[in-house]
């Protein structure tokens, strides 16, 4: 199913395995897997919270490997995503969670690279890598991750926060994020997903994050909608993975036309489309579906993801075009 053409702004590599690959790979790097087949592991796929997902989701990424491992992921999810209206791709990778298991960050950063430099040529995609830090690690791991990213030179759009979100605010990155600006990085962070508002005012005012990953629960504090709508902050929403991982009970409960109502600048993002049930093109579809949306407001959407990005201005104005003559 092809929708309008969209910029993918929240969407972790480690998140495209799909459940055939991890067995693909774990054969080829001859590492046993716990599950007896691939219907096995996809029973496995009904969590319960962010935390039941990040356990399945960082147990699966000891597959990998090799560089030529992490190329084939990010180029099966260039692929993927191209054929669902994706035309620029900003995608998060989590390196702490190949390096504490032994992979060298460059066999990492190559793989990645490799597949990113050619994701226009082979795509049609345009593409930027942002390095996610964890949060439920150290602040020092993250500095450390920074400071090793920026030493082996990795072509870099910017970096971000995921992981287990409650517990770990914002203000424990205040340096890696002050840091990273200074060398000229985009920052962006995950917050309001599980964790309150003031993680978002956090992420905002002690980050500096020129999106918000999530931001859902800015529903719960009216002073921070108003921030957000009077300063155009994208936030990058993720339908599918709020259900999956029950953020929200129901995709018809999604806040989504609230969120467009108020006049938030609201992008649609798949997240970990393997493990959630489906790409861009799979989550504009289901909202589309549940709320009746209109032809406008699905332009809104593809004309906000292509704004929200990092593109060149040469690039946001032909996507910009693309989206105009295709409605
Ligand atoms: N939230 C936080 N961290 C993550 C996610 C998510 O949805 N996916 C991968 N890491
Ligand atoms: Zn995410």
């Amino acid at each position: 199913m092809t929708v309008l053409p969209h910029a993918e702004l929240h969407l972790h590599l480690e998140g495209t395995l799909e459940p055939e690959t991890i067995f693909t790979m774990a054969e080829r790097n001859r590492i046993d897997l716990p599950y007896a087949d691939v219907a096995d592991l996809s029973s496995r796929y009904d969590f319960s919270d962010l935390q039941s997902f990040l356990n399945l989701y960082y147990a699966n990424m000891a597959t990998l490997r090799t560089a030529a491992d992490f190329a084939e992921m990010t180029d099966s999810y260039l692929a993927r995503a191209a054929r669902g209206g994706v035309r620029h791709a900003e995608v998060f990778l989590d390196p702490q969670a190949h390096v504490t298991r032994g992979v060298a960050l460059e066999e990492v950063m190559d793989g990645v690279t490799t597949a990113l430099a050619c994701s226009l040529e082979r795509h049609g995609v345009s593409s930027g890598l942002i390095v996610a830090m964890l949060r439920d690690h150290s602040a020092e791991s993250a500095m450390q991750t920074l400071d090793a990213v920026l030493t082996l030179g990795t072509p870099l759009l910017g970096i971000g926060l995921d992981s287990a979100e409650v517990g770990h605010p914002p203000s424990k990155f205040v340096d890696v994020f002050a840091k990273a600006r200074a060398e000229g990085l985009h920052v962006v962070a995950h917050a309001g997903e599980e964790g309150p508002p003031s993680y978002v005012w956090e992420a905002l005012d002690l980050l500096g994050a020129e999106r918000i990953d999530h931001g859902i629960r800015c529903l719960e504090d009216d002073r921070l909608v108003h921030r957000l709508v009077a300063e155009r902050v994208p936030l990058t929403v993720c339908p599918l993975s709020n259900v999956r991982l029950r953020v929200v009970a129901d995709i018809a409960d999604h806040p989504l036309p609230t969120m467009l109502a108020k006049g938030l600048n609201v992008t649609i993002n798949s997240d970990d489309p393997a493990y959630f049930g489906g790409y861009l093109d799979d989550n504009v579809t289901a909202v589309r579906d549940a709320f009746g949306l209109d032809q406008a407001t699905l332009t809104t959407l593809a004309t906000n993801s292509v704004d929200a990005s990092f593109a060149e201005p040469s690039r946001r104005t032909a996507l910009l075009a693309e989206i105009a003559s295709a409605t």
